[in-house]
């Protein structure tokens, strides 16, 4: 049986759609989830609406593009191996897409306004569309392969600053306690007296967005996955920054070490991070 496809669509379009409808559905679930689970750790949390967004975004994604391949945070075991594995079973695919359905569900649960909807079209391993919408504060953050980075029509571009003690920067705290929780802590302690500030909001994927408007100057994490950093990934490329892990080498799907920069600070940042054995590699 032929499987019926809509006809012409774009992958950015139908993106920024789903992005859209995921996210406010999400804001309208705001301080009303039913059920809150805990995955791989107390730390580690989850609602139905997680859930639910995420299986509104699959459905829309796979009415449009039925062949396409989709990985999913919801879909996935708990735990770094989980993850690992599970990206390593689609990476084959020629279309892959990318998805995490609440990026910040600790805030989302908390009511802290800050949590956004990530999603990444990847073609053959790189990711030519980028979406990230935050439904709070209503900002929708684009990217296209090759053709920049947008926030409400306007082209985004990376911040000035040239140096680390100019530089506002982020990090993000991921569930595991005994892992990477030592590591960050230790990036986070050794930065903090050489930046102007350091913040840490709660949704990586917002913290690339904000490097990629120029918000933020710089922003590390270790123990990612790739649903929380592939559309951002994109966004801070095609705003003018520089993205690798966080020894230096060029970012790609299986990055879970991120360093994300106005490109300006990058190489500072990265000996920073790297003089005070925080890469998160051995
Ligand atoms: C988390 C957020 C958080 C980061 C964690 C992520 P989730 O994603 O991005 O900012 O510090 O590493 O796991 O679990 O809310 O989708
Ligand atoms: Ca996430
Ligand atoms: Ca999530």
């Amino acid at each position: 049986m032929e499987v019926y496809t809509v006809g012409s669509k774009s992958f950015t379009a139908v993106a920024i759609n789903t992005a859209a409808k995921a996210g406010e559905w999400i804001k309208l679930k705001l301080g009303a989830h039913a059920m809150l689970d805990v995955k791989s750790s107390a730390q580690d949390l989850v609602t139905e609406v997680d859930r639910g967004s995420e299986s509104l975004i699959r459905n829309l994604i796979r009415t449009h593009f039925p062949t396409h391949a989709f990985l999913g945070e919801e879909g996935v075991g708990a735990g770094a191996n989980a993850s690992v594995q599970a990206l390593k079973e689609v990476s084959g695919a020629e279309y892959l897409w990318i998805v995490d359905p609440i990026d910040g569900t600790t805030n989302f649960v908390h009511g802290f306004p800050f949590f956004s909807v990530s999603i990444a079209l990847a073609h053959k391993g790189e990711v030519i569309v980028g979406v990230i919408y935050d439904p709070f504060h209503d900002e929708l953050f684009v990217a296209e392969k090759g053709k920049g980075a947008y926030l409400k029509g306007k082209r985004m571009q990376v911040s000035g600053d040239a140096k680390l003690s100019d530089s506002l920067i982020a990090t993000g705290f991921p569930a595991g306690t005994t892992s990477t929780l030592p590591v960050n802590m230790k990036g986070l302690q050794a930065l903090a007296p050489k930046v102007r500030n350091t913040r840490v909001i709660g949704s990586a994927a917002l913290h690339l967005a904000y490097v990629a408007a120029g918000r933020l100057s710089g922003f590390w994490e270790i123990g990612l996955n790739s649903w929380d950093i592939a559309a951002g990934a994109l966004l801070v490329r095609e705003a003018g920054g520089e993205v690798t892990d966080t020894l230096g080498r060029p970012y790609s799907l299986p990055v879970r070490h991120v360093l994300a920069t106005n490109g300006r600070i990058h190489r500072e940042l990265q000996l920073e991070l790297a003089a005070a054995d925080a890469t998160g590699y051995e």
